[in-house]
């Protein structure tokens, strides 16, 4: 049985004869000296082979990634390498074993392989060898451990909850798997177990918590995978302010325990309105500044016609400004910039230059000086500063000016990737109205309490009222989200009732779940992380592939395995499905 890790092996250990198992991570041949890289999951330590040896000739024969046991005894390097753990130490090797060959690899295993992402995919065990991946995967086991550390002391229990489930109406698209048994119906899986632990709350469980695969068939993107695993937990007898305090002590606790950072509790709260207006979304990235400016009366009684228009339809004119920035943008890079905020839906980036005390730039000749002089006092213009101005309706004005912001600060290295910024952004709308649909849909899903003075307006004015709902964000990331529950019948017929739904369509789709709150129903809230988030975060990835072992690429497939894939006519005559003509 293999006892050791190979990279625990320090000065202290010369001396100690071992047998050390792993994988051949480089060899070279130096003159007659044969050193290899042996690396296990540890990592990496020097093996050396004489020439005098017995098995100098096994040696000669090994290629890169053979399986092998060496033995040998641990000796002082002459020439030691400060960059590796064990570089001041070798394994003199007087005994080997080839346990495995390897064929010829697709790709090297290195940090740095230039390998495309579909190759990696493809060989994804092979992937999972190189180190900064196979680190990922230990930074994500560390959150799950110490969630459950720190969850177990807080009298949280840990219930498993079923992945065959009813499909009910959730947000996201479902998975669907069809029933052999029952033929024409079909279970979903969840896409949270969200029903499940409020009715584990109502079995008077107390705190329950889960480290739960999800699934949603939703458009993906680079912090989103259709299968997805969320710390989910729930808790009776709280308030907002219980469930917020809980989520980021366990925030703290993970960052302390897998990374050694600090967090500052209690963690800032800002009102969803305000992280809309500020920064243009409700996951701001508050590691750089950089905020949306209204500069809208600036312009009450303009001639400058776009913005009349504008004005004049009740939309906004709101700027942004990069410090000391106006030489880094030519006319070229304003136009990409200008087609970048056009996928947000402007229509236009207009902006301002302010260098040597003259402003410059595409609306200097139609603004009055009144105005102009305006835009520069409201925004404190300095030398060269540029200032970038959208004008449209207020959804579209947020949106653009919030990406725009995001990209600037990318492009202006205004951002630290060492600085972690958290923060609770509360007070989330009830409703947010659909286009599509014609009408309002719940923001977080239909069990969510209103503020207690917004239950009377919930008929009335559904777009003015807010839920207790929280978001924890962490560097523009939303790595969890939750809210305090309705738990009284009389709240959620209402709430019902402002989403459109009848008591009879209510009934049918949830039937089970409602006739559960009629026997005591506890007070209760939750929240849930998105782990994979988290590991993003603290593994410092933009990708949320790198944090996953076997992850979904974005057309929703596996390269490995070849799923989703064709199945048997056996296998669906069974099922009783038949596939149509596209
Ligand atoms: P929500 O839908 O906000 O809430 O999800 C909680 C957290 O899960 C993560 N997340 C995802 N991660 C990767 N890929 C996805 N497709 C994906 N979708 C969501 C995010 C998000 O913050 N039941 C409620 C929680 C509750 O109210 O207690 C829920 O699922 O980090």
């Amino acid at each position: 049985m293999k006892q050791y890790k190979n990279n625990k092996f320090r000065i202290k250990n010369v001396g100690e004869e071992v047998t050390l198992y792993g994988w051949i991570n480089k060899k070279r041949n130096l003159g007659g000296l044969i050193f290899l890289d042996l690396r296990d999951r540890s990592g990496i330590i020097q093996a050396v082979v004489r020439p005098e040896i017995d098995c100098y000739s096994i040696a000669e024969s090994l290629k890169n990634e053979y399986v092998v046991a060496l033995t040998g005894i641990i000796k002082e390097r002459e020439s030691k390498n400060p960059n590796m753990d064990t570089g001041e130490i070798e394994l003199e090797v007087s005994k080997m074993e080839i346990l495995n060959t390897s064929k010829e690899l697709p790709f090297e295993i290195s940090d740095n392989t230039t390998a495309l992402e579909d190759t990696r995919l493809k060989y994804r065990y092979l992937d999972l060898r190189r180190n900064n991946l196979k680190e990922n995967m230990l930074i994500r086991h560390q959150i799950m451990k110490a969630t459950r550390e720190f969850l177990d002391n807080e009298y949280f229990v840990e219930v498993e909850t079923p992945i065959l489930c009813k499909s009910t109406p959730e947000g996201a698209r479902d998975y669907l798997v069809p029933s052999r048994v029952n033929k024409g119906k079909f279970y979903a899986l969840p896409q949270s177990p969200q029903l499940f632990k409020q009715l584990l709350m109502i079995s008077g469980m107390e705190r329950y918590y889960q480290i739960a695969k999800c699934f949603r068939d939703e458009d993906l993107r680079a912090d989103r995978q259709p299968e997805f695993t969320q710390i989910d937990l729930e808790m009776s007898f709280v308030d907002q302010n219980d469930v917020m305090d809980l989520a980021e002590r366990l925030t703290a606790y993970i960052f302390k325990k897998v990374k050694d950072i600090d967090v500052e509790l209690p963690l800032l709260k800002m009102e969803y309105d305000d992280a809309i207006n500020i920064y243009g979304s409700d996951k701001p990235d508050l590691r750089f500044d950089m905020k949306i400016e209204d500069i809208t009366n600036i312009f009450k009684n303009t001639e400058f016609g776009l913005f009349k228009t504008v004005i004049e339809e009740g939309g906004i004119i709101n700027a942004i400004v990069a410090k000391n920035a106006a030489d880094k943008y030519s006319r070229k890079n304003i136009d990409a910039l200008t087609e970048f905020v056009k996928t947000y839906g402007a229509t236009g980036l207009a902006y301002l230059k302010f260098v040597d005390n003259e402003l410059s730039g595409s609306i200097v000749k139609p603004l009055s000086t009144e105005e102009l002089t305006g835009t520069k006092q409201t925004l404190h213009l300095e030398n060269n500063d540029i200032v970038f101005i959208i004008a449209n309706k207020k959804s579209i004005v947020k949106a653009s000016l919030g990406a725009l912001r995001l990209k600037l600060g990318k492009e202006l290295n205004l951002i630290d990737p060492d600085d972690y910024k958290l923060l609770w952004v509360v007070n989330f709308p009830v409703f947010e109205y659909s286009e599509e649909e014609g009408r309002y849909m719940a923001c977080h899903h239909p069990f969510t309490a209103p503020q207690d003075s917004d239950v009377d307006k919930l008929m009335s004015d559904p777009g003015s009222c807010y839920a207790k709902a929280y978001d924890i964000v962490i560097n523009g990331y939303e790595a969890g989200g939750g809210s305090i529950r309705i738990h009284n019948g009389e709240v959620q017929k209402k709430m019902f009732e402002a989403l459109g739904f009848t008591e009879e369509s209510a009934k049918e789709k949830f039937g089970f779940f409602i006739d559960a709150f009629a026997y005591g129903t506890p007070p209760h809230g939750g929240l849930a992380f998105g782990l994979d988030r988290l590991t993003m975060l603290l593994a410092k990835t933009e990708n949320i592939r790198d944090v996953i072992a076997f992850p979904k690429t974005a057309s929703a497939s596996d390269l490995m395995s070849e799923a989703p894939n064709i199945v048997d006519e056996k296998q669906l005559e069974e099922l009783g499905i038949k596939l149509r003509e596209k």
